[in-house]
């Protein structure tokens, strides 16, 4: 670590302090402009309020001297700019190249990328037409009215999350569904309910070797060639992937298969090919609206001042809490019943990238790495783990999404539904003091006895910090804003802890394990020696139990 962001991170440590005895509540009594200086407008439709932070502007100072210190605005044009920035697989991480609607162009290792980008998308657009229209046809001469993507990981919960989120932009397409786990109940439950004569698969998958993936595909596979015939597979399944010559192993016509690049990490590649699911679903024009809202934010990342840059501010601002007020928990509640899978998908984006304990060059972190990501939608969350985010031990930050318009027709529901979203960020950040808790109950009728034993359980401590972003309506340009936001957010952490979010060796070792496992688990008569006692011991337990 340089001596300048060593003298940055010890100068938040000696400013927190400097903050204790303040009330946040306090913060905007004191400032009634507080909410224009702590937010940022995009443009009419979008906001990032981040005015409920026990932050003043001499901490945000502070935030940007450290952000300066790690060199993040050098660090961000050499993303931008192709280079090898995933320095331990020697590769590029050019997603962004994916949605940039101009016309300049996309060098990555010396070569114009983006006629290559164009053509895929290109041929993705026109399969999706084929499939939406009904011209794409089933072996039995049906068009298709289900689409099942089987992937995992990155390879399922962008798409998953995002047709789910667009689901009223995705009327006139077929039905989208997502078999991801291994577990056989996930394919088997989705049939159940499908015509395979109407059923188109999609195999997605970067690397096409990925258990799960390969299990559930050549499953379905086996159940389509027992319904139709092994002629069918040609019309049933299309393959999204990178690794074009594992594809054509698995019997798949040429004409069906979608490729994208290495420099296109698996969690961030809901733009390329691995869309096709959602494409389908909503359609090439909806999905052309979702890149140009991902677009929106690499140029505003690009040229924002860094107080200015929403993820920059959403980086630092988790920065200040992980690192300086020592928070190890996040999370994220979407006041958008749409948004369901947006928190499991931020999980494998924020953890995979930023669980790391060794910086870039192998030296261990200096400081703690990335919070565990959870949430649910709200107003669900507030009725099952709210309690403990109000009155708990430990301090969450939150960030609150919710839209100005609702995607549902019923307005009366849209308004509680967003003042309970503005309801509860208020509650976390004004809190209730004892002698209002008082005052409260007295004014109740309760006796002085009463209102002091009951008093201290209706105190909440408030400060808890959270963010609003409030956008106009949940449609496809809003959705590719958001997950561009949380891919940026992720990366700007990553320089600050100097760590390479864009690999992911952590998943590594228990691959490894299960496929040692595996054969020892299905051949019952398999020695279990040389596995440690309680492996080996609950190997033996499934053996008596499915004997
Ligand atoms: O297990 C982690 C991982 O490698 C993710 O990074 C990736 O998104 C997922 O597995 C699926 O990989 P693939 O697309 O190669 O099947």
């Amino acid at each position: 670590m340089s001596h300048a962001v060593a003298a940055a991170f010890l100068a938040l440590e000696t400013h927190a302090p400097t903050l204790e005895d303040t009330r946040t509540r306090d913060l905007f009594t004191t400032d009634p402009s507080r909410f224009e200086k702590f937010s940022v407008a995009l443009d009419d439709d979008f906001l990032f309020d981040f005015s409920k932070h026990k932050i003043t502007r001499g901490t945000l100072d502070l935030l940007v001297a450290l952000a300066k210190a790690r060199n993040l605005e050098s660090r961000r044009d050499a993303l931008f700019s192709g280079e090898a920035v995933n320095n331990t697989e020697n590769r590029a991480a050019m997603h962004m190249a994916l949605r940039d609607l101009s016309t300049r162009p996309l060098m990555i290792g010396g070569e114009n990328v983006r006629p290559l980008i164009e053509a895929e998308r290109e041929k993705v657009f026109a399969f999706a037409r084929a499939v939406r229209s009904g011209e794409a046809k089933g072996a039995t001469g049906l068009p298709f009215t289900d689409v099942v993507n089987i992937g995992i990981g990155g390879s399922d919960l962008g798409p998953a999350m995002a047709a789910r989120a667009l689901s009223p932009y995705g009327s006139e397409g077929p039905r989208a569904h997502f078999v991801s786990n291994v577990d056989g109940a996930d394919l088997a439950d989705t049939l159940a309910t499908l015509d395979l004569s109407r059923t188109l698969f999609i195999v997605s998958s970067k690397t096409f070797t990925t258990q799960e993936t390969m299990a559930n595909a050549a499953s379905a596979r086996a159940r389509l060639v027992a319904a139709l015939g092994e002629d069918a597979v040609a019309k049933h399944f299309a393959a999204v992937s990178t690794k074009l010559d594992k594809v054509a192993a698995f019997g798949i016509d040429a004409s069906r298969v979608f490729g994208f690049w290495d420099w296109v990490g698996g969690r961030y590649s809901l733009w390329s090919s691995i869309g096709l699911g959602l494409v389908i679903s909503v359609g090439p024009e909806n999905f052309t609206q979702f890149l140009q809202g991902g677009y929106d934010i690499d140029e505003h990342f690009r040229s924002a001042p860094l107080d200015k840059n929403i993820p920059a501010l959403m980086g630092l601002l988790g920065v200040w809490h992980r690192n300086v007020m020592k928070r190890g928990a996040h999370a994220v509640i979407p006041y958008d019943q749409r948004l369901a899978r947006f928190p499991a998908y931020l999980q494998q984006l924020d953890m995979e990238s930023n669980g790391k304990s060794v910086t870039r060059d192998g030296g261990l972190a200096t400081h703690q790495t990335g919070p565990v990501i959870f949430g649910e939608p709200g107003t669900n969350g507030q009725h099952a783990f709210f309690q403990l985010l109000h009155q708990g031990t430990d301090v969450t930050p939150i960030d609150f999404l919710v839209a100005a318009v609702p995607t549902a027709a019923d307005a009366h529901h849209h308004a509680l539904l967003f003042s309970n979203c503005l309801a509860q960020a208020e509650a976390f950040m004004r809190g209730r003091t004892l002698e209002e808790a008082k005052a409260q109950l007295r004014a109740q009728g309760l006796n002085e006895d009463e209102v002091d034993a009951l008093a201290p359980h209706k105190v909440f401590p408030g400060d808890r910090p959270s963010s609003v972003m409030l956008y106009r309506r949940l449609d496809p340009r809003t959705l590719g804003r958001l997950v561009a936001l949380y891919e940026h957010k992720v990366f700007v952490q990553s320089v600050i802890w100097d760590i390479n979010p864009f690999d992911q060796w952590g998943v590594e070792l228990g691959k490894e394990l299960a496929n040692r496992l595996a054969p020892i688990v299905e051949n019952g008569g398999a020695s279990t020696e040389g596995l440690d006692a309680s492996t080996a011991g609950l190997i033996a337990w499934r053996r008596s139990a499915t004997s």
